[in-house]
């Protein structure tokens, strides 16, 4: 599988270039936690509320995103989203065939961009009758700007509409493209539920603490600023974990009692079958909810 892995945008000194989003006007399907997230990177990177049009049946929904972004929102597909230049698809996997069918008569000349996990292009492709889609997997700490997206593009999509795939996910952290879209089940295992394993240890990280003596708030802020430092570092370090690792286990110390515990309980072996666990349900929601 190639990759190519992106960096946060650099800072130009000069005025940077307009973003290929500024002025398009954008549709969003479902307007939930990940539309929440995208929209208000959007607007950060100069999109204007009146260009972007959400469709979601929830009344609330739509009440909550009008209240925090001004966006135009609409309880069903309909000529408003005629024109837009980029669909965004953020319903769950569940609700893609029938939303589909409602908003693509309204679509024809868009790039769409979907979210949703485990809907294969092959599926998209059949119910929207477009060739331009792009199909990605992002997590959760995009809702701070630090997500992790794995990026997948059917032939049909040009460089201008990767431009344009970009430019949305940029606004949310890095991106990878992959160029095989079975690649994005494993990121799917790896980064989509990622931010889950990583809460997953910090409350045991947590509650061993707090047996330990510790006040639960201050044992929970040595685990946080354990994984927001050791990850930074990692990144920053241009050295495999492995090197790191090995270089805070001093032979007979603390950190070597505590990794030969987690070795004997198998917890590597365990984590790499939680990891293909996910893969596997990735691949049966795409059998599921596909064509
Ligand atoms: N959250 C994550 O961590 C994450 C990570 C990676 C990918 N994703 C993907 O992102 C997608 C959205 O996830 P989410 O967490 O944002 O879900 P969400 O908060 O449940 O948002 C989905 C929204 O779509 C609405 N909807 C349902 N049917 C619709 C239709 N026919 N037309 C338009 N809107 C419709 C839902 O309304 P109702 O509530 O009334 O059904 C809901 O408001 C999912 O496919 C998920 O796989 C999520």
């Amino acid at each position: 599988m190639q990759a190519m892995i992106s960096d946060t945008p650099k800072p130009t000194p000069a005025a940077p270039a307009p973003s290929p989003l500024a002025g398009q006007r954008i549709a969003f399907i479902g307007g939930g936690n990940m539309a929440s997230a995208l929209i208000g990177a959007l607007l950060q990177a100069g999109c204007h509320p009146a260009d972007i049009a959400v469709v979601d049946p929830d009344a609330a929904a739509r009440a909550r995103l009008h209240e925090r972004f001004g966006v135009h929102t609409l309880s069903s597909a309909g000529p408003a989203l005629t024109g837009c230049r980029l669909a965004v698809w953020a319903v769950k996997p569940q609700s893609f065939r029938e939303a589909a069918a409602a908003a693509a008569p309204y679509l024809g000349g868009a790039l769409h961009l979907s979210v949703a996990a485990g809907i294969r292009c092959a599926s998209m492709q059949a119910w929207l009758g477009s060739e331009r889609i792009v199909r990605t997997m992002p997590n959760t700490p995009a809702l701070v700007g630090l997500g992790m997206t794995g990026v997948y593009a059917l032939p049909g999509v040009t460089r201008e509409d990767r431009a344009l795939a970009e430019a949305l996910i940029a606004g949310t952290g890095r991106w990878v493209w992959v160029d095989d879209e079975a690649a994005l089940d494993a990121v799917t295992a790896l980064s989509g539920s990622g931010p889950a394993y990583v809460f997953y240890f910090l409350e045991a990280m947590r509650d061993a603490g707090t047996a330990m003596g510790l006040p639960a708030e201050v044992a929970l802020e040595l685990a946080i600023g354990t994984f927001v430092g050791a990850a930074r570092l990692a990144q920053e370090a241009g050295e495999p974990p492995e090197v790191l690792r090995e270089r805070v286990t001093s032979k007979g110390g603390t950190t070597a009692a505590a990794l030969a515990a987690l070795q004997t309980a198998g917890v590597r072996d365990a984590f790499i079958g939680a990891m293909h666990a996910a893969r596997r349900r990735a691949q049966e929601l795409g059998d599921a909810f596909g064509t």
